[in-house]
């Protein structure tokens, strides 16, 4: 297939560093609100599934135009080639979204698409009964935000964020796409040490290890669009290979990751075993007061306690202090937490360097940020 109009999707304030990622793919990316768009061939479909940290998902754009009423959106969708994507027997379920628009009843909107794709195929496959349905599928998506309907085949499958290596995890897991995130917006290099104190479930230093060791996050899992029939296996094969040679496996890490709770320590090492990653990550139960640190130019890395849950605002707000304290005295070490309370540097003790807004799903945070001092150059 020639080029095709393929989109990232991001969350909320991550835009930047999709689009960072989509053109260091080597693709040209135009940034909207919660997407980038870019062309590609089957290959970037593949590579973009297999290397995107912080996207949530890759699609293809199969039509965008606008539509006031629903006999516009019926033309319209059955204009768009979907014999192309869709094979006979494809499974097509469609879903849905509206914002701002004349269309706002969703559910009507999906049926139409649904009847316009049918009626479609029918035609292309001169088909006289039911499409069966019963093959490779193919995620639609219509999606309406000021009268304009964009209309998304999805690539991925699960998210992005499921990696295939969570065995397990505590309360509050942070999704792998967002742990990326913030390990991408630190200074860190994999020369210098990297910790994170509240580790639970371990998906930031997990996410640390595979930036640092440049191994694609996708590799240890599947995508949907493995079994399309247009989708040639040796593309994937070509993206997998490359991914291979791309690893940097020799790559030294000194990557730590702790928490109070000894049973999730466990769980972080199992998950570090799934990602493949053996004992490239130390765990070990220790409680972020106790830290302790010779070595120097680290990167600390964490997703603390907020306190929002009733009755532990002050025990959270006296824990930020003692950790102020305990983390103030490094002054070669950069300390990046995220939390979303707004109060933060009072406990901490200290005005952050920089602060920026960032979601946890539907919490606001704030990403707060320590910079230390800078490592020494390295001779030539
Ligand atoms: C929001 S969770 C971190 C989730 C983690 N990022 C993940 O992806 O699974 C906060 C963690 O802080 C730990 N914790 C709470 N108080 C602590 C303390 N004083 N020292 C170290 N860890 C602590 C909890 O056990 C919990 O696992």
């Amino acid at each position: 297939m020639s080029k095709l109009e393929l989109i990232a999707t991001a969350a909320m304030g991550l835009e930047s560093l999709v689009a960072k990622e989509v053109r260091d793919l080597g693709y040209e990316c135009q940034v909207e609100n919660g997407r980038i768009t870019y062309k590609g061939d089957e290959l970037a479909i593949a590579r973009s599934n297999l290397w995107l940290r912080t996207a949530d998902r890759v699609k293809i754009k199969a039509g965008e135009f606008k539509a006031y009423t629903f006999d516009e959106l019926f033309e319209k969708t059955k204009s768009i080639p979907w014999e192309q994507f869709l094979p006979e027997n494809a499974e097509f379920p469609v879903s849905g979204k509206s914002q701002k628009s004349k269309l706002f009843s969703v559910s009507d909107c999906q049926s139409i698409v649904k009847k316009a794709i049918v009626e479609r195929l029918r035609k292309a496959y001169k088909k006289t009964s039911w499409l069966e349905e019963n093959g490779p599928l193919f995620k639609i998506e219509v999606s309406l935000l000021k009268d304009v309907a964009t209309l998304t085949i999805d690539t991925s499958g699960s998210g992005l964020h499921k990696r295939g290596y969570r065995v397990d995890q505590g309360e509050a897991p942070l999704k792998e796409t967002l742990a990326a995130a913030l390990v991408m917006l630190t200074n860190w290099t994999p020369e210098r040490p990297f910790a994170d104190l509240f580790c639970g479930s371990g998906t930031i230093p997990i996410e640390a290890a595979l930036i640092g060791q440049n191994i694609a996050p996708g590799f240890n899992r599947e995508f949907v669009s493995e079994s399309w029939d247009w989708m040639p296996d040796t593309v994937w094969e070509q993206a997998r290979n490359e991914a291979e040679d791309m690893a940097k496996y020799d790559q030294p890490l000194d990557i730590t990751g702790s928490d109070i709770d000894h049973r999730l320590v466990k769980i972080a090492a199992e998950n570090a075993f799934e990602a493949g990653l053996g004992d490239l990550v130390n765990f070990k139960q220790m409680r972020v007061q106790d830290f302790a640190v010779k070595k120097d130019y680290g990167v600390i890395v964490s997703n603390p306690p907020y306190g929002e849950r009733l009755g532990e605002k002050n025990a959270v707000e006296q824990m930020y202090k003692e950790m102020g304290k305990v983390l103030g005295a490094l002054d070669t070490w950069s300390v990046y937490i995220m939390t979303s309370n707004e109060q933060f540097e009072q406990f901490y003790g200290r005005p952050a360097t920089k602060k920026r807004k960032l979601f946890n799903g539907f919490i606001r945070t704030d990403f707060y940020q320590y910079w230390g001092k800078r490592p020494p150059r390295r001779s030539e």
